[in-house]
């Protein structure tokens, strides 16, 4: 039995593609962008920094729009928000951060310099992987696992 329709949550267990992809594309704008303090030396978006940083963020929200409402729909159909509140909330939270994180990067797209924007959506992503997705994400798929077991079962 699955917890929502077209959502795995067993694919919570493991980090989703997209996320790892947005860090390669992210390096993959400007390569040295953890080397320096400054803004990058290119020329104005001669690499098409710009444009690429706008591809990324608009992918990015839109798989987190989505994977967010799916997990909070799990949690809601398989009662996560009752059995374990503060963690369903504090989860949830999270995941309001994130969305306000990135829609204030979106939202400078086209006044801050690009270099200021891709350390701020590397931290975004670094966040995500090395908290949001041990500490909440692994944790819910854990937990859906256990209630979707048959009662009597895993105890
Ligand atoms: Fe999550």
């Amino acid at each position: 039995m699955s917890p929502g329709q077209g959502f795995d949550p067993a694919a919570l267990a493991s980090e989703p593609p997209q996320m790892t992809e947005a860090l390669r594309r992210l390096e993959a704008i400007c390569p040295q962008f953890r080397q320096s303090d400054q803004a990058c030396a290119c020329r104005p978006d001669g690499g098409g920094c710009h444009r690429k940083l706008s591809e990324l963020l608009a992918d990015l929200m839109a798989f987190l729009v989505d994977r967010f409402r799916d997990e909070e729909l799990a949690m809601k159909r398989w009662l996560v928000t009752v059995v374990d509140p503060r963690a369903s909330s504090s989860h949830i939270e999270d995941h309001a951060d994130f969305t306000a994180a990135l829609g204030g990067v979106i939202v400078r797209l086209d006044t801050s310099p690009v270099h200021d924007l891709l350390c701020e959506l590397d931290g975004i992503l670094r966040r995500w992987r090395a908290e949001h997705f041990p500490t909440h994400d692994q944790y819910l798929a854990a937990l859906l696992e256990r209630l979707a077991q048959p009662a009597g079962r895993g105890a």
